[in-house]
């Protein structure tokens, strides 16, 4: 049913062709990108998942169903999210075995403390209906005190070694297959691997798209071995549009047969990271996983028209934690 929902109809539809000129190229001479990236544990990472925040209750399940009909077999979630049980409701009602599949989970600010961590981990575990997450990433480089509101834990913020000592006692003891970060700048990253970590950071997920492409970031994290996931991929909700509207994106659309948001999605593989695409919308879903290979000279343009423009974030909690200092500071 979903082989219905090709990108050449959906462009039709939504009446791309008469925003392009000349001979269309197919897209089915477009080579195809890796699916998969090798993790330092020796797992392979599916390289574009469904991401799930701001899927709200009701519509997550058909998501994650709609989605695993269409081929994703990762699941980008977090416990902050709270749609963790309709997810794991969808996962149970679908034929996909659950050694095909990959989920992410996140440990949120309030749970970084060494004694909270497995409690917390285990709501998600129970939530999704599986006995192992194939990644748990601390969420952001920011420990709150377990009790109250957004009360900043200095030492654990400081310091995330004894949060990651942990994790790396419940890789062991088989609830985790790869432990990772996200929203780490360099010098945060720095100073969690000073320690004689067991197990180095398999991710890192920060906030990749057009407007806040990162590319100092992505070259250092491919020196260091670390891979990337792209999130808010397409500009999140607050700046899709602009996005799918930017006239090089469109040009390359047109040119290609592909979609804007196929051309964005495939853009960030390209550069060598996991993607994360949220849609709850079952044509965009099917849509958003179907990446081409770009040309080298369209790729190039892409590229530069992303890092040619001031970089501007769509997510930044620092103001709305009331935290003394911009979480991203020093990158
Ligand atoms: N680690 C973190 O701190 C962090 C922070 C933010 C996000 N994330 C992860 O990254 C994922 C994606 O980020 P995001 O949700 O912020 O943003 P996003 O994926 O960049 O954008 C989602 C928005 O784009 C729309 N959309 C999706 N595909 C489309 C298409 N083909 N054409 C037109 N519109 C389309 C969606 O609408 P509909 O849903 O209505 O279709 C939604 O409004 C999250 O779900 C989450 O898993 C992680």
């Amino acid at each position: 049913m979903y082989a219905a929902f090709s990108a050449a109809r959906l462009a039709r539809s939504r009446g791309f062709w008469t925003t392009c000129y000349g001979p269309q190229r197919n897209q089915s001479t477009l080579a195809r990108l890796p699916s998969h990236y090798t993790l330092p544990s020796g797992d392979k990472i599916p390289s574009v998942a469904l991401g799930v925040w701001q899927a709200g209750k009701g519509e997550v399940g058909s998501a994650v169903k709609t989605a695993l009909e269409a081929g994703y077999r990762h699941i980008d979630g977090a416990w902050i999210y709270r749609n963790e049980a309709e997810v794991g409701q969808a996962l149970k009602e679908s034929t996909v075995p659950r050694k095909d599949l990959w989920l992410t989970s996140k440990l949120w600010n309030n749970y970084h403390a060494p004694e909270d961590i497995e409690p917390i981990l285990d709501q998600s575990l129970s939530m999704l209906g599986t006995d192992y997450l194939d990644l748990y990433l601390i969420h952001w480089p920011i420990a709150f005190k377990k009790e109250g509101n957004n009360i900043l834990d200095k030492d654990l913020t400081a310091d995330p070694y004894p949060t990651w000592k942990k994790l790396e006692e419940l890789v062991d003891k088989g609830k985790i297959r790869n432990i990772g970060i996200s929203n780490f700048n360099v010098r945060r990253i720095q100073n969690l691997t000073a320690n004689p970590l067991k197990y180095q950071p398999a991710v890192n997920q920060v906030e990749l798209n057009f407007w806040n492409p990162q590319p100092e970031l992505l070259k250092w994290s491919k020196e260091n071995g670390l891979l990337l996931e792209a999130y808010s991929p397409l500009g999140s909700n607050k700046q899709v549009g602009e996005t799918l509207s930017v006239p090089e994106v469109k040009d390359v659309a047109c040119k290609l047969g592909l979609t804007p948001a196929q051309v964005i999605i495939s853009w960030h593989v390209q550069r060598g990271t996991i993607v994360l695409p949220k849609s709850v919308t079952p044509s965009r879903i099917v849509e958003n996983y179907d990446v081409f290979e770009i040309p080298k000279e369209d790729f190039e343009k892409l590229e530069a028209a992303a890092t040619s423009h001031k970089p501007q974030r769509v997510v930044n909690p620092s103001a709305g934690w009331k935290l003394p200092f911009d979480v991203f500071d020093g990158e």
